[in-house]
């Protein structure tokens, strides 16, 4: 057996990729005529510097999802382990990974833990807290993933039995039918007998969702315009940051906080490396993302729908968020 625990990280974007995607994703979501909503999809907040923001935002009094969830993993992280019986841990979308230490704890305490294999697009993040994470538990093998959730599950590694968590309540900045796309294609890569452990927000008083996701602290305004600053630096965009401000609405029709960037004045954006003049109109709302708010009902058929049975649902004691646990089963 092999005694030597390692780490290895592969990496699945390489420096073209980076630039083919966010070519595509900026000519189709700011490339349309004028009155067509313009939109940029999440993923590319998070450079190194958005990262860091968004870790800070986690740390906010104002943004509860973060604590609740982690109050959620605390009280139940035996009964997870217990009841997936797994192995090795999946962690998507997984940040900074602070939380996750609570369910690897639970794992180790049973004698179950072998691996842990985070998956995110942002590198820098990744290696960071899987460096913090193989010095914590020197016993387990850490195998992470650098890849986008819209092309790369398949590279995540198989074997022993896995239970694959997506927390923070990233399903949520997804819209309807890409969840429903990422979900399938999570449920394509599991076998029988592993498991699914999702995060949800819960839908709740809408003055405390706004502010969690505009904080007057401006955290939040800074993550949000990070994209921004993303775009002129790797496409030669030339925005202003103080030409635009950062807004946060819940739709009530959609059960979503919506958040974008208003322009605050009439302005052309010239985008060099792709030939583009964006204009925006004073009071224009370019999306920047969406994050879903949830109740049971709606997780428990949206886990049915790609086949998964939910058999655990739990909330913190405020009610504000909630995980839950499904288990693949072979059909
Ligand atoms: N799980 C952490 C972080 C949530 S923030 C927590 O609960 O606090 C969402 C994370 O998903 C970020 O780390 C971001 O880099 C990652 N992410 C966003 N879009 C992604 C994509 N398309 N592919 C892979 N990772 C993505
Ligand atoms: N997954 C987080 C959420 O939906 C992402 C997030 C938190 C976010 N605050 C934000 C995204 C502000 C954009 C702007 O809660």
């Amino acid at each position: 057996m092999d005694i030597h625990k390692q780490l290895v990280i592969d990496n699945y974007l390489d420096a073209g990729y980076f630039e083919r995607n966010l070519r595509k994703d900026v000519l189709d979501g700011l490339g349309v005529g004028p009155g067509v909503q313009k939109t940029l999809p999440p993923k590319w907040f998070y450079d190194d510097y958005g990262s860091e923001l968004f870790e800070r935002i986690t740390r906010l009094e104002e943004y509860y999802p973060t604590e609740a969830e982690r109050t959620i993993l605390r009280m139940y992280a035996d009964n997870i382990a217990a009841t997936s019986a797994a192995d090795t841990l999946v962690e998507l979308g997984s940040g900074a990974a602070d939380k996750t230490t609570t369910l690897l704890d639970a794992m180790e305490a049973t004698g179950q833990l072998k691996r842990f294999i985070p998956f995110d697009v942002s590198d820098g993040i990744l290696k960071s807290s899987s460096e913090s994470l193989g010095a914590r538990y020197p016993d387990m093998d850490i195998h992470g993933v650098v890849g986008d959730f819209e092309h790369h599950l398949d590279k995540i590694p198989g074997g022993g039995t896995r239970v694959i968590a997506l927390l923070g309540g990233t399903v949520g900045n997804f819209a309807p039918e890409q969840r429903k796309k990422f979900m399938t294609d999570i449920v394509a890569n599991m076998v029988p007998g592993d498991g699914f452990l999702l995060g949800t927000d819960l839908v709740k008083d809408h003055d405390r969702l706004v502010l969690a996701y505009d904080d007057p602290h401006g955290v939040t305004a800074a993550f949000n315009k990070n994209v921004l600053t993303v775009l002129n630096r790797r496409l030669g965009a030339n925005f202003d940051l103080d030409g635009f401000e950062h807004v946060a609405v819940f739709d009530t029709e959609n059960e979503w906080m919506d958040l974008g960037l208003r322009s605050l004045r009439d302005q052309a954006i010239n985008v060099e490396e792709l030939d583009l003049t964006v204009s925006f109109a004073e009071g224009e709302v370019l999306q920047t993302e969406i994050s879903a708010k949830f109740r049971e009902q709606k997780v428990r058929d949206e886990l049915a729908a790609i086949g998964l049975d939910m058999v655990r649902w739990w909330t913190d004691p405020n009610g504000d968020y909630a995980v839950s646990l499904a288990i693949a089963s072979s059909i």
